[in-house]
């Protein structure tokens, strides 16, 4: 939600933060706008929609030579998408000030009223605003810009990621944070903000994640950081992990499509240095908990919103089927407010791409209010998730910049497998030989995930064909279920039209009904030697709703030929162990989404009424 820059350098400002912005835009693109302070002149440029329109209006009035500016892409909250209401805010009657927010501002109507009983005049309907006039008031006053900076921080309520620049100190960024990201990047001459390290990568690699409530002062020799009551931070670098064309679309049609074709990578990028060759999982990252206050864990618990949840329920069979750990299931922001039963012996398991997401923070804090340990599975360095949680496990799969999401989903779910065998070994739940035959699949998957790739025109023809479907339906059973849930989120987000995924049993309890001549149904299939022998149920499914009407397209274990007679199309995807099939079947709906998507003229990356990272509750 927002996407925030800042610079202090010899560069040129506008084009570090307009390619800063260019990064960040999956996070919102509601409107964008840039300040800057050239000759001791403050200077803003904004407009509503896309990127692009700010970089117009840049061109058409361009902005002066400057060595400071902030910039802002945004997701509307407080206020409609408008020219008015994009960031930059103006503060003060003189409008010398200008600042730029990621978050809400929970209390901004008491001190709006209060500013509004002083006669101050308010330019937009944001919630924003209010921060900008109360600062220039307190700088007027003091005529200390970090302590009038710091006495607003410590009144406003709720998320936020400030950043300020002023007229009278051209020299400075001030910039805070609570509830909402904020990276440092350090250069040699120069340094930048960014809400994550995509803003700057192309210049730098040296950051640093700043903590809750902390306020940095920016300049282009010096960064130091202090905490809301004014006590200087210590802080430590660490090291951006991948490169600036890891975020470009590298002459992909999207960045969607990109990112379908990187899960190979992400995957194998996620598995190295943790599945020796032998099949045996080391994972280091949950050295936090010894092998005793494993054996102690007598529930799990995950929690994550939208596609990360479905990774959750894959891990969930995996965990309970190789570690015999229980494990539910709950949507972060379900779980917060339920009165949930956690204890200590309870793991609780965030997952999330950004690390960002405010439900599932608010979750593991509560969760650890109430004495649980909290693991993470994560791609992003440096984010909240990681630093709050007591262990992380990374996924590798670089930076996700398509709204919705892919190989996050498939490393989040590579991830809760190594967990779960992790888990199984220090609780002794299967057999050395049956874990390490599981460890050496897990190995194979990025092979198997490739074979599914060079096969993918299938399914994207099938998706191009479908442009003008009404409603897709999916089915699925075990890990099948998220995955057929999945399926219908990337053809809700994406394209827009009605989808849902069942678990093929529940059919027949009710949603049958739904199906009539010509329903598109896509049927997750699983393999026929699954030992649960759920094969030969899917099929009695496929062929009821066959019997009244529906169009099926299956997704199958290669050699799997009893489909073939029951389905108009059939994708065969490798053979794998039943529950890193979830892996390989979830591909072909990616790119079946992508192509329905495309073949309606939508933009994909950048679906209506969606950010990336939902930094809000
Ligand atoms: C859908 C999608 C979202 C995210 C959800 C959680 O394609 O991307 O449903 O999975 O908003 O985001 P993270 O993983 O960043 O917590």
């Amino acid at each position: 939600m927002c996407g925030i820059v800042g610079y202090v350098g010899p560069k040129a400002t506008v084009d570090v933060l307009i390619g800063g912005l260019r990064r960040l835009e999956y996070r919102g693109y509601d409107s964008a706008g840039v300040a800057v302070v050239a000759d001791g002149q403050l200077e803003t440029r904004k407009k509503a929609g896309k990127l692009v329109n700010l970089e117009h209006e840049i061109a058409e009035h361009p902005l002066p030579k400057a060595h400071i500016g902030i910039g802002h892409t945004r997701w509307a909250t407080h206020g409609a998408p408008t020219d008015g209401n994009a960031h930059p805010h103006l503060g003060g009657p003189a409008q010398k000030l200008a600042l730029i927010h990621n978050g809400i501002i929970e209390n901004f109507a008491e001190l709006k009223a209060e500013l509004l009983a002083e006669g101050t005049n308010f330019a937009s309907e944001t919630d924003t605003e209010v921060a900008a006039h109360l600062i220039a008031r307190a700088f007027e006053q003091s005529g200390d810009l970090k302590a009038a900076f710091a006495s607003v921080m410590n009144r406003l309520h709720g998320a936020f990621t400030i950043l300020v620049v002023h007229q009278d100190q051209p020299d400075v960024v001030l910039a805070a944070r609570r509830n909402a990201p904020l990276v440092i990047g350090l250069g040699d001459g120069e340094n930048f903000l960014g809400s994550d390290v995509a803003a700057f990568v192309e210049h730098t690699k040296r950051a640093v994640s700043v903590g809750q409530d902390e306020i940095v002062v920016l300049k282009a020799d010096s960064v130091e950081v202090f905490g809301f009551d004014g006590t200087p931070v210590n802080f430590t670098e660490f090291e951006v992990n991948w490169d600036a064309s890891a975020a470009s679309k590298g002459g992909w049609p999207s960045f969607m499509a990109k990112e379908i074709a990187d899960q190979p990578q992400a995957i194998a990028d996620t598995l190295m240095g943790r599945v020796r060759a032998d099949g045996r999982v080391v994972l280091d990252d949950i050295q936090q908990m010894s092998t005793e206050q494993i054996r102690e864990i007598d529930r799990i618990i995950i929690v994550a919103c939208g596609t990360a949840s479905y990774a959750g329920d894959v891990a969930k069979y995996a965990i309970e089927k190789w570690a015999r750990i229980p494990v539910q299931v709950e949507l972060s922001h379900e779980f917060r407010y339920r009165n949930p039963i956690v204890t200590q012996n309870t793991l609780v398991l965030a997952i999330s791409q950004s690390g960002e997401t405010m439900d599932t923070l608010m979750a593991i804090r509560y969760a650890q209010e109430l004495g649980a340990k909290v693991f993470a599975i994560c791609n992003t360095q440096g984010a909240t998730l990681a630093r709050e949680s007591d262990a992380v496990i990374y996924t590798h799969a670089g930076p996700e910049v398509a709204v919705a999401s892919t190989k996050a989903l498939t490393s989040q779910i590579v991830a809760g497998y190594m967990l779960a065998l992790a888990l199984a070994e220090a609780r002794g739940a299967m057999t050395e030989d049956a874990r390490l035959a599981l460890g050496r699949e897990l190995l194979q998957l990025p092979a198997s995930v490739s074979e599914v790739l060079a096969n993918i025109d299938q399914a994207s023809a099938l998706g191009t064909a479908h442009a003008n479907a009404k409603s897709v339906l999916f089915l699925g059973r075990n890990v099948g279920y998220p995955i057929a849930m999945e399926g219908a989120l990337k053809l809700k987000e994406i394209a827009y039209i009605h989808a849902e995924g069942f678990a093929a049993g529940e059919l027949k309890h009710g949603p049958i009904a739904l199906i009539e001549e010509g329903q598109p149904v896509i049927v997750i299939v699983p393999s026929p030697n699954d030992v649960d022998s759920l094969h030969p149920k899917v099929v009695s499914n496929i062929q009821e709703i066959r019997a009244r009407g529906a169009k099926v397209i299956a997704i199958a274990e290669a050699g799997d030929e009893t489909v073939s007679q029951y389905a108009e199309s059939v994708i065969f995807v490798p053979k794998t162990d039943s529950i890193m099939a979830a892996v390989l079947d979830v591909i072909p709906l990616q790119a079946f989404a992508l192509a329905l998507s495309t073949a309606k003229g939508l933009d994909v990356d950048q679906p209506r009424n969606l950010a990336k990272s939902v930094t809000v509750e």
